[in-house]
């Protein structure tokens, strides 16, 4: 019943942006100069913390420029779904050729960008980045958020939230403890608030 409210009062009837992301205690999503060793030391391999359950549900991944550079910086692609890389720099010679199938770049607006995937037949986005999750949050683009927080305090880096035009009210939904000492938590957000 509250989740059919809520849900009704999403702004926009386009495919949905979802975010699943990892923050530390302190806020941030990685280091300046985008490491995420904090993240990568934590115990928490053989935690199920949920990131299958979210590619399963969506049909593809948004991803901001700087995170596409830093996953292919890890030399593993691990995405299977198809992904789009916003970037107004990139060009197709930036895209690794075995990933070319797979991968593409756009210059569109968040909003005109949901609307073409929705043509495509897309249903819900993964949004991975920062900047590119604010800049959706910004637009009423982003129906909820699964955010794992890591006991860690790093102390600056690159923020997960930013300026926001307006309050957001978030509905909790549900939180998971796991023996790492992440902490799963998932919020849907409340449109229009
Ligand atoms: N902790 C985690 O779970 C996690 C998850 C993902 C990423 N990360 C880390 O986060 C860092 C990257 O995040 P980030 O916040 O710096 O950048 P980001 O969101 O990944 O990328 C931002 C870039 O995307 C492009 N862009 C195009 N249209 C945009 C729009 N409408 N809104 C926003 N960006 C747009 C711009 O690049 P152009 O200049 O090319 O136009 C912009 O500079 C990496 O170090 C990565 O490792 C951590």
């Amino acid at each position: 019943m509250g989740d059919m409210k809520l849900a009704s009062q999403c702004s926009t009837e386009m495919t949905t942006g979802h975010v699943f992301i990892a923050v530390s205690l302190d806020g941030f999503i990685a280091r300046r100069d985008g490491d995420i060793d904090w993240l990568e030391n934590l115990d928490a391999e053989n935690e199920d913390n949920g990131f299958a359950e979210m590619m399963a549900s969506v049909d593809g991944l948004i991803m901001g420029r700087a995170t596409f550079q830093k996953v292919l910086s890890f030399g593993e692609w691990v995405y299977e779904k198809p992904v789009v890389v916003m970037s107004r720099s990139l060009t197709q010679t930036d895209i690794p050729d075995h990933l070319k199938e797979r991968v593409r770049l756009s210059r569109s607006t968040p909003k005109t960008l949901l609307g073409e995937l929705d043509a495509e037949g897309w249903r819900r986005a993964y949004l991975d980045g920062g900047k590119v999750i604010q800049s959706f949050l910004s637009e009423g683009l982003i129906e909820d958020l699964w955010l794992t927080r890591a006991p860690v305090l790093i102390g600056e880096g690159l923020p997960l939230f930013g300026p926001v035009p307006h309050d957001t009210n978030l509905a909790h939904r549900d939180t998971r403890v796991f023996p790492s000492g992440l902490v799963s938590s998932k919020y849907r957000i409340v449109q229009g608030t």
